[in-house]
Parts: C-alpha cells; structure tokens; sequence
C-alpha cells in the first residue's frame, strides 16, 4: 500500500510540517505512552488461539446454514460489511451455494427501522441462519432489541435448544448484558478485549468471524495489519504514511479544512469510506480537548465512489468551497478485466474507447480527476493498493486506525471516547423511562417546547 501525497505539498507545506516538529514529537511519543488505550494495536499478533476457535466453528456451522447475520451497528456492523465487500464477490449473496464453497450468504442488519426487519424475514429461513449478536457494551438498544426479537422467533420454530444452535455472541468478557445472557442461555460467544473500542474492533472477533465464515483469509488480513504496524512505528513523519495522512489533515484543519472526503475508484472499497467515517467522524469529533478546554474540533467525511461521484459530486470539490482534502483510494490491478469493443470506430466521441479495457477507463478517470483538482488548487491525495487481498486490506485497515489515533494526538484530544453519543442514548433510555434516568427524563420535560409556527 502507498501514499502518495505530492498534491498536498504546495503552497509550503514542508516548511509548515517542519515547523510542526514539537507536536510530532510529541505526538510520536504519546502513541508509545498511550499504548494501553490502544490495545487493537496488539490484535495482529495476540489472536492466534481466537482465530483456530473461529476456524473451527466455521468448520463446524458451514454446511448447516445458509445465511450468517450479525446483528451489530456502528463499530460492530460497518467493518463486516467492507471486509465482505472488499473481499467477496460483489454479488456473494446471490451465488448459487457452490460457486460459494459451500459458505453462507452474510446479511448486516445495524438498523432498527421496522420494515427491515420484517422484509428480511421475507427472504430466509430463519432456521438457516447463524445470528451473530454483536456488542462491546452488550447492552446497545439496538442490536439487543433486534436479538430479542431473533430469539423469540428461533425459539418459537426450533425450541430452545434448537435457537441455541443459531445463535452467536461477540461481545467483551465481563461488561454488559450480553456476555451474561451467552452464559446463561448457553450460547456460543466470543470475546472482544475490554481495551478495544467499538469502531477499533473490526480485527477482533467482531469483524474476523463474519470474515471467516465467508471464506475470508483473516490470517492474511491479521499479517497485512502487523506489516503496517512496522511502518507506522518509523518516527521520521516522511516515513510514516499513517501518521503523514493524520498531520496532513491536521493542518488541513487548522486552515479550514473541515470535509475529509474518501474517494475509492474500486467498487470493492465503496464500504471502507463509510466504516473510515464512523472511525474518523466518532474518533475525532470532540467539544473539549485533554485539557478540558472547549475546542470542537474534527472533519466531516464524506463518502464517494469514483467515477460515479465524478457525476456527482466532482463539480463541488472542483468549484465549490476550499473547505476539502479529497482521497483517492485507487487499485493497481483489478481482479478482472473487461474490454471495451470497436463497435463504433467512425465516431470520434466513442471511437477512442474501441479497445481499451474498464480497468484503463477507471485508472485514466482517476488519474484526470486527479489532475483536475489539483488544477484547481484542491489539495488531495492518492492512495494505493497493488490488489485488493486480505493482505492488503489488513494494511489499509490499519493504516487508518493509526492516523485517526495520530490525529486524535495532533489535536490533543481523546480519539477513543464518544460522550456526543452518549447523550442521544441516555436522552432515548429516559423517553421510554428506565430505571436510573429520572434526572435526564426531568431535564427532556423542562425542554422548551416546539412553536407550531415553524411546522408547516
Ligand atoms: O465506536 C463505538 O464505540 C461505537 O460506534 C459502537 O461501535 C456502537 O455504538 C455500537 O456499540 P456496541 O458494540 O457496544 O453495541
């Protein structure tokens, strides 16, 4: 995986990052000293017992279900997700099962929105599905309530006994609800370590096991992330390319840079942009720093797809605001290739692709729209898998949790906390009164009132 971040260099960006010396260094020591808040920094190398249990149980469950469904949202549903979506087939799903190897089709289901549910109840056999409850808190309203419902209606079909055998939790060992209800009800469960945060966790249990039951190289995914570890552990900052990406969005910020935009031109990475902004978005989006001062700092991302977004949003980052760094996420060979026929070569509007290949089209478009903005003084930048593999997405997953805790340091704030969240939870638990949250319901009462006025 590189970095190439020559489109940020104008305009005297090396002098600003030389002048940036002490906050790297001691930014550089803090990811040293701060090792115990960043315990996912030792998942590629302490999981070696966890992943022969996940293998095993794949081995065991493979050829008695057809779907495996984690139950999971935020940290615990978008990791599943990219991984799938980088990894597999784009239409895993719709395989016929033995062009699946006999694995399961994977469903994420992260929203409570009623039809959801319901419609996906429309199109399997419960009975055939492995559910996967996963929680580090163990208590998220959201996936406990989906489980809730899951378990009542295994347990109508099947029995007890039988829901016991479709049902999985992922959850952290001692806190929370549902490592109590695995133990009790006797479910199958895993364990993410009490260190590692939500949306820190896709290489834990929590993005492993849905990965390992769709035939996914997690070993591979495991080596990739510990080959980007020893590069991110190089203190010269030119050699770095996580903590390089984290300053130069750190300045970015500092000079109005609010919108971090990731841009991958691979169908396969389209879900890595949505798990980054979880990861960047919940991780650096503060009110207050580690002094307690009042800073509201953080980017907002934005997702993209190349070309598609070139359709879309392009004319924005080009002409609009110079409020944007754009990332490319670019790949140097693609899994297939496709060629375009001469069909039309008398017109000189199509002539031109006659023989070129998709994989020429999506590079060149890239490499133009590179050009384009780079043209219009929009700084960006550019990085790029030599394939998309196990191996290299390990690398890229990485990578991205590092600078999103590097730039958590630049910034001086706490990068694994998210009190924002909190308060839109607790202010849920007081609506429906529970227990503990008669304060925070007093305080949702005293609220002023909405005026009819503005409701039209
Ligand atoms: O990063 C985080 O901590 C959050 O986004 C969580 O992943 C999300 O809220 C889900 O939490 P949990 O895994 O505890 O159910």
């Amino acid at each position: 995986m590189k970095l190439d971040f020559n489109n940020m260099m104008q305009n005297g960006m090396e002098a600003k990052i030389a002048k940036l010396a002490p906050q790297i260094k001691a930014a550089n020591e803090a990811m040293v000293t701060k090792r115990e808040k960043m315990a996912w920094r030792d998942l590629p190398y302490n999981q070696e017992r966890v992943v022969k249990e996940m293998s095993d149980y794949v081995n065991e469950m493979k050829g008695h279900i057809d779907a495996f469904v984690v139950l999971g949202i935020g940290g615990s549903a978008l990791g599943p997700l990219a991984v799938q979506q980088a990894l597999n087939h784009p239409f895993w799903n719709e395989l016929p099962r033995e062009k699946r190897k006999d694995y399961p089709k994977l469903y994420v289901l992260d929203n409570v929105d009623p039809e959801r549910l319901v419609y996906f109840f429309d199109t399997v056999d419960v009975t055939k599905c492995l559910f996967n409850v996963v929680s580090k808190s163990g208590s998220t309203s959201e996936t406990m309530s989906q489980f809730m419902i899951i378990q009542q209606i295994l347990e109508e079909k099947m029995g007890k006994e039988g829901a016991k055998s479709r049902i999985v939790c992922t959850t952290d060992a001692v806190n929370g609800n549902l490592i109590t209800i695995a133990k009790a009800e006797g479910y199958k469960y895993f364990i993410i370590p009490s260190a590692v945060g939500g949306r820190f966790s896709e290489l834990t249990p929590v993005g492993l096991l849905p990965a390992a039951f769709c035939g996914i190289d997690i070993k591979g995914l495991l080596v990739g992330a510990a080959q980007m570890d020893e590069r991110c552990k190089e203190a010269d900052i030119y050699k770095n390319p996580a903590h390089m990406y984290a300053l130069l969005h750190y300045i970015g910020m500092t000079e109005g840079k609010n919108i971090s935009v990731v841009m991958p031109y691979a169908d396969s990475l389209k879900f890595i942009s949505d798990w980054y902004a979880q990861l960047w978005a919940e991780s650096l989006g503060k009110a207050v720093d580690n002094n307690g001062k009042i800073v509201n700092v953080g980017q907002t991302p934005v997702k993209a797809l190349g070309v598609t977004d070139q359709h879309s949003q392009v004319q924005l980052y080009a002409e609009g605001p110079f409020d944007k760094i754009i990332v490319f996420l670019g790949v140097d060979e693609y899994r297939e290739t496709i060629t375009i026929p001469k069909t039309y070569g008398d017109m000189p509007s199509l002539g031109f692709l006659g023989g070129v290949t998709h994989n020429e089209l999506i590079k060149t478009e890239q490499a133009a729209t590179e050009y384009a903005l780079t043209k219009a003084n929009r700084q960006n930048m550019t990085i790029t898998l030599p394939k998309v593999t196990a191996h290299t997405l390990g690398q890229l997953l990485y990578f991205f949790e590092v600078a999103t805790a590097y730039a958590g340091e630049l910034l001086n704030i706490d990068a694994f906390d998210q009190p924002g969240v909190e308060e839109g939870k607790n202010a849920t638990y007081a609506m429906f009164g529970r227990p503990g949250y008669e304060a925070k319901k007093a305080e949702l009462d005293a609220a002023p009132a909405k005026s009819d006025k503005y409701v039209i």
